[in-house]
């Protein structure tokens, strides 16, 4: 039996997807624990490209079983469609495929008041989020009004949706948000309902149940450790717990029995939407890494902002996740550039300092401390066996381990399955 999590060291977009789908050869379990269809996993097999945002990328490796754990926040609409993607492309979804009962259900009033809240604030207050419902659905679940998949099988849903509804137009109207149509719009929700109906269960006991069984589990994170809403550059982070303690709370496994941490990072940074990003960088170098790393939004096709390698950020995240070892991923992008840059530390108010800290206005005012290394004499690109990485990028990696604190497993050199390889010792052995 294993359980591992995957999680993002950055502001997501790490690759996780791909790197999901690397280490799902031998699960026998994914589970999505938090976030809802704001993410967006990329994986490129053969000739094939698929987007998913809600259902785990392990979905695409035949016979293996997808969760979508109580932590996640659900559109049903979105699900139908992205189910429906897969069933087209010849994907088997019967038996293998299951929705908590206590996840809960991102209601069309929730992307209205995301888009809203978010055309109404000014340029100080702006988050910048994908406009998916994420926040408000969550906001529901604290403040304990929200509707769960569970409440999707109940008879009395039509009522409960229309009465949710009708309150919650009064609300948007009073906001200056735009309302929504009542009939139509909760026969949208009906419609969605019944169709992920069988996919519903009570998948807390399902996981119980596989790991008493000696079954392998992967916590698959989505966005990243900067992006949690508690450990992140809070408030422009969003509204779940990204990092991997949110896989016991969002699944329902316990923490003790989760038994390991694979830290995802890109081999630099990049961060979409709003607020402070340190090694960000505006100039040509910023522009050649958002073009040859095609940095653009998944899920909302806006362009990401991208910088150095944020060291100070990867040994925050290592702290916070506990983790075991690294994935480094697009390391090709960095091919071709003469001098790569990595910041170990920050300069606050004249003092180098070598924790983020907590603010977002004294985040903002930190400055990056850049330690240079040299560039590639040959590219990675096309590299499958470690060995063969130029001497330059494995010492980039070495410095990459020492500077966070944990150890590169894994290296990636571009979308495709064939494009990943192991470093020899880097995956340190449990047990
Ligand atoms: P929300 O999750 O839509 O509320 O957005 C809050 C912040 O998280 C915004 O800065 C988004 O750009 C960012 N965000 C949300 N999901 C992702 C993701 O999957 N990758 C990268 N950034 C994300």
């Amino acid at each position: 039996m294993s359980t591992r999590v995957i999680v993002g060291g950055q502001w997501g977009d790490e690759g996780k997807g791909k790197i999901v789908d690397v280490l799902t050869q031998d699960a026998h379990v994914i589970v999505r624990y938090q976030g809802g269809n704001n993410a967006g996993h990329t994986v490129v097999i053969g000739d094939q490209k698929f987007i998913l945002h809600l259902i785990p990328s392990g979905i695409l490796r035949d016979g293996k079983i997808c969760v979508l754990g109580n932590g996640v926040v659900l559109d049903p609409v979105g699900m139908v469609k992205e189910i429906d993607g897969l069933l087209a492309r010849g994907k088997v979804l019967d038996g293998r495929l299951f929705i908590s009962d206590r996840a809960h259900i991102v209601l069309p009033y929730h992307k209205e008041e995301d888009a809203g809240a978010e055309s109404q604030a000014d340029a100080a207050t702006k988050i910048g989020t994908t406009k998916r419902g994420i926040g408000p659905a969550y906001t529901d679940k604290v403040s304990r009004k929200g509707l769960r998949a569970g409440d999707l099988l109940a008879a009395d849903l039509k009522e409960n949706l229309t009465t949710r509804f009708i309150q919650r137009n009064e609300r948007l109207a009073a906001a200056g948000m735009t309302t929504l149509p009542v009939a139509e719009t909760v026969e949208v929700i009906l419609a969605a309902a019944k169709r992920l109906a069988p996919f519903i269960a009570d998948t807390t006991v399902m996981l119980h149940k596989a790991i008493r069984a000696g079954e392998n589990v992967v916590f698959e994170g989505a966005q990243g450790t900067m992006l949690d809403v508690d450990h992140g550059t809070y408030p422009y982070v969003t509204s779940s717990n990204a990092s991997a303690g949110g896989a016991a709370s969002g699944s329902g496994v316990p923490p003790n029995r989760i038994q390991e941490v694979v830290g995802v990072v890109k081999a630099y940074t990049t961060r979409v939407g709003e607020g402070p990003f340190p090694t960000e960088l505006s100039d040509e170098i910023g522009k050649h890494i958002a073009t040859v790393g095609r940095e653009v939004g998944a899920t909302t096709g806006r362009p990401r902002r991208c910088g150095w390698f944020d060291a100070v950020v990867a040994r925050y995240a290592m702290m916070v996740n506990g983790v075991d070892w690294w994935t480094v991923t697009k390391m090709d992008v960095l091919d071709g550039l003469k001098v790569i840059r990595i910041c170990t530390a920050y300069e606050l108010d004249g003092k180098v300092i070598e924790n983020m800290p907590s603010r977002v206005e004294d985040f903002a005012r930190c400055k990056p401390v850049y330690e240079d290394m040299p560039g590639w004499s040959r590219p990675t690109l096309g590299v499958t066996r470690y060995e063969d990485l130029p001497d330059e990028a494995k010492s980039y990696l070495k410095r990459l381990e020492k500077l966070t604190g944990a150890p590169v497993g894994i290296v990636s050199v571009g979308p495709r399955r064939e494009e990943t390889m192991e470093v020899p010792g880097g995956i340190p052995r449990k047990g």
